[in-house]
């Protein structure tokens, strides 16, 4: 069963939405040498609690942390810890606030310091690989749309997409149908409907797609140490075209 929201749903995840995407522009201001990504979960811990809001993932299926933070050849579902990051590193924050009722998920690479050539290409492909997909998330269309869109670009670019993890559903839990993959055909599966409520989260490797899985039974990184980035957004199905939940550039 593919859930469609109410008005009322969808503005509660609004809010989630905009808190969340808020948080995301303090946490880009602590990103240099030095910082640990356990500091950065406790940041979002004060933060939420400040506004009256909670991390979602906390408690989710076993998971310890308000924030899942993996870097460089972490692909997703790193664990927060007391490991300086250094000039150059990427690390991906993703997190899944609910405020007031309504959930929203949004997941940012951020470099440390100044970013390389190269690493600046991967940043800029993998956010406009997750644009072009959100740019065929429209009523009617399906959602092998969403992932031809971001797979024919990002190999283009000369990138991987990693297949083990999927965009999804989402409200009134983390992860609802229908999976939304990152590759795929035109014209297959789900059709996309009015109210439908999805994340697109598309992961770049810069070397192979195919992913490990750590020991911790949670963290999955590249198979040759290269390196991933991702960048991921909430979004509502409408009939004037997808709306961005979690868009920075909308809030303060
Ligand atoms: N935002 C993450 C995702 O969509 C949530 C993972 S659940 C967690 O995959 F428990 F690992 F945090
Ligand atoms: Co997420």
């Amino acid at each position: 069963m593919i859930e469609r929201k109410s008005k009322r749903e969808i503005e509660m995840m609004a809010e989630a939405g905009r808190l969340l995407a808020k948080l995301h522009k303090e946490i880009a201001k602590m990103m240099k040498p030095g910082i640990t990504t356990i500091e950065v979960d406790r940041f979002v811990e004060k933060y939420l609690a400040e506004h009256g809001a909670t991390a979602e993932q906390k408690g989710y299926q076993g998971y310890e942390y308000a924030t899942c933070a993996s870097i460089n050849d972490e692909i997703c579902h790193g664990f927060p810890r007391d490991e300086a990051l250094k000039q150059g590193d990427i690390v991906t924050i993703d997190m899944v606030v609910k405020y007031k009722g309504g959930l929203a998920d949004s997941a940012w690479t951020y470099v440390i310091g100044e970013a390389d050539e190269k690493t600046q290409k991967l940043l800029d492909v993998t956010k406009k690989s997750l644009y072009l997909g959100i740019e065929q998330a429209q009523v009617g269309n399906r959602v092998g749309d969403i992932g031809h869109a971001i797979q024919t670009y990002a190999e283009k670019e000369g990138y991987s997409v990693v297949r083990d993890f999927t965009g999804h559903g989402i409200g009134p839990t983390i992860h609802e149908q229908p999976h939304i993959p990152h590759y795929g055909l035109p014209n297959k599966g789900a059709r996309l409907k009015d109210g439908m409520a999805i994340t697109i989260e598309p992961m770049l490797n810069e070397g192979k797609w195919q992913s490990q899985m750590d020991d911790n039974g949670w963290t999955a990184r590249t198979i040759d140490g290269s390196r991933s980035a991702q960048y991921e957004h909430t979004i509502i199905i409408t009939k004037d075209g997808p709306l961005i939940l979690t868009e920075q550039d909308d809030v303060e």
